[in-house]
C-alpha cells in the first residue's frame, strides 16, 4: 500500500472489534503486572488471551519478531523482546504494546505500567510515564479533518517544550497508519511543524505513538537481538499508543477502554 486510504463503514467495524481485543488484553495486563513476573509471562498471557478471542498476535513473525506483545522495559524505548530472563521488579516502568488482528483487520496499543504501584516507582519515573500519556492526548486533540497530519506532531512537540524538564522526543521511531496492514502510510511524527503533510480526512485510521525520554533522545538499537531499542543516555523512556479513526468532529480512540481512555 503506497498511499492513505479512507476506511470503508465496514473496515472500521472490523478494525474496531481487533481493537477492542487489544484493549481488553491490556486492561487485563493490569492484574497480572507485579514484581517477580517474567515478561515472558506477559508474553504468553497475551498470546492466549488473544487466539482465545480468535485474533491472531501481529508482532509475532512480523518482519522475524519472535514474540506476540513487545515488552519495553525501563531504558528501552520500544521492541523489547519478552524473554524468561527478565524479571520485574518493583520500581520498573514497563510498557506493553499489542496488536491483535481480527478478520483481516489491526488494532495497535500500548500502555505504560508502574511495577509495585506508584509507591514502589521513583517520582522521575511516575512523571516521565504521566508526561507521555499526556504527550499522546496532545497529539490526539490536533487530529480532525481538514488539519494536517504535520499538527499532531506540532501539537506533541509544542506540550513537551512547554515543561519545565527537557524531556527528549524520539525521532526515530514514529506512528502509522493502519488497517489491513499493520503498518501504512502515512507515517506519523512525534514531532514537527504545523501545516506540513497531507491533510487530514474522515475515514483514515492511523496510530499516535509517543515515546518520550527523560533524557536526551537519542536512540540504540541493540546489536545483539537486531530489535531492543534503547535511550543512548541509559535514561528511562515511557510510550502510550490508541490505533484512531478520523470523525467528522475529530476523532475515536478505538483501542479506548475505561482504564486508558
Ligand atoms: N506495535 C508496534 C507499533 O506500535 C510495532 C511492533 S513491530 C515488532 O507499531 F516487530 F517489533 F513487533
Ligand atoms: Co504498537
Ligand atoms: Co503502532
Amino acid at each position: 500500500m503506497s498511499r492513505i486510504t479512507i476506511k470503508t463503514p465496514e473496515e472500521i467495524a472490523k478494525m474496531r472489534a481487533a481493537s477492542r481485543i487489544t484493549a481488553d488484553i491490556l486492561d487485563s495486563v493490569t492484574e497480572i503486572i507485579k514484581p517477580g513476573i517474567t515478561t515472558e509471562h506477559i508474553n504468553t498471557f497475551v498470546h492466549n488471551m488473544m487466539t482465545a478471542r480468535g485474533a491472531i498476535p501481529a508482532t509475532l513473525d512480523y518482519h522475524g519478531f519472535p514474540k506476540s506483545a513487545c515488552t519495553s522495559l525501563n531504558d528501552v524505548i520500544c521492541h523489547g523482546i519478552p524473554s524468561s530472563y527478565d524479571v520485574l521488579e518493583a520500581g520498573d516502568i514497563i510498557n506493553v504494546d499489542v496488536t491483535s488482528i481480527k478478520n483481516g483487520y489491526h488494532g495497535d496499543s500500548s500502555r505504560m505500567y508502574l511495577v509495585g504501584g506508584e509507591e514502589a516507582c521513583s517520582p522521575e519515573a511516575v512523571e516521565v510515564v504521566r508526561v507521555a500519556r499526556e504527550a499522546l492526548r496532545a497529539g490526539i486533540a490536533e487530529v480532525k479533518p481538514g488539519a494536517h497530519i504535520g499538527d499532531i506532531g506540532a501539537g506533541i512537540q509544542e506540550y513537551i517544550e512547554g515543561l519545565d524538564h527537557p524531556y527528549g522526543i524520539v525521532r526515530e521511531y514514529t506512528g502509522h497508519g493502519i488497517g489491513s496492514e499493520f503498518h501504512e502510510p502515512p507515517q506519523i511524527l512525534h514531532f514537527g511543524k504545523r501545516g506540513k503533510g497531507p491533510k487530514i480526512k474522515a475515514g483514515m485510521t492511523f496510530t499516535i505513538e509517543p515515546m518520550i525520554n527523560i533524557g536526551a533522545p537519542g536512540t540504540v538499537l541493540s546489536k545483539l537481538d537486531g530489535w531492543t531499542v534503547r535511550t543512548a543516555d541509559g535514561s528511562l523512556s515511557a510510550q502510550w499508543e490508541h490505533t484512531l479513526v478520523v470523525t467528522e468532529e475529530g476523532s475515536e480512540a478505538l483501542t479506548a477502554s475505561e482504564l486508558f481512555s
